[in-house]
């Protein structure tokens, strides 16, 4: 008799807390992007796919930005490759600095859509960090932080981010990259390419309501 009682009390508990979980946690969908901070087609992405998802789909998302670079040693003195040139070594540096002090997933989306939306191949070092300023303060960003981050921390960013890129399985082929759930899958790649938000919304096992 007593058992009894007490299995109900036991299953009741393990609804409620079922219950209180199935209430307070929606799924999250975890997508990667490794990008250069001059390729093109990164920047479309993230402008026209991957911002409007994140305006959308929120906190459904986890967000995982990884800039692509290669360092060498000169005379003992670290040095930055990117495929765009020096200019695109600084936004990555500047980009994994500002991944690193953001916050929110929010502040992080608002500074890499400003930022990426207007860097250019043709533009001056100094436009270009007009424009990390003006995309700061858009972002509630303090640039003194940005600044001391590239100065102390920027370098040991980009090794690691170096190190995530070397230990992609199935290696890296190109910019942009996407993966969802640490998952690589060309055709849901493709297919996010193009329509970011419907993709995304295929991948959730309980959809978000922006998604219904
Ligand atoms: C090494 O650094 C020096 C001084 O900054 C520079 O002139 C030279 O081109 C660099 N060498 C290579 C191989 O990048
Ligand atoms: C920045 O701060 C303003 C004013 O507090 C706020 O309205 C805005 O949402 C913030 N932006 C971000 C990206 O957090």
């Amino acid at each position: 008799m007593f058992r009894v009682i007490e299995i109900n009390m036991f299953s009741k508990l393990f609804l409620i807390c079922a219950f209180a979980l199935a209430v307070t946690s929606q799924e999250r969908l975890k997508v990667t992007l490794f990008f250069e901070g001059l390729c093109p087609y990164c920047h479309d992405f993230v402008n026209e796919q991957l911002y409007p998802g994140f305006k959308k789909l929120g906190s459904a998302l986890d967000i995982d930005l990884s800039p692509t670079q290669r360092h060498v040693y000169n005379n003992s003195k670290i040095e930055w490759h990117c495929y765009h040139g020096p200019l695109e070594c600084q936004i990555n540096k500047i980009s994994a600095c500002v991944i690193h002090l953001s916050e929110t997933q929010s502040v992080m989306m608002e500074f890499i859509n400003c930022y990426l939306k207007d860097s250019d191949m043709d533009r001056s070092k100094e436009f270009e960090d007009a424009l990390a300023k003006k995309c700061a303060a858009q972002s509630n960003l303090s640039w003194d932080k940005i600044n001391s981050c590239l100065d102390k921390e920027g370098d040991k960013l980009l090794l690691a981010y170096e190190k995530r890129m070397d230990n992609l399985q199935p290696p890296l082929k190109g910019v942009p990259h996407l993966l969802f759930n640490d998952k690589t899958d060309d055709n849901i790649e493709e297919a996010a390419m193009d329509d970011f938000i419907g993709t995304a919304c295929k991948l959730f096992k309980t959809k978000p309501k922006a998604c219904l």
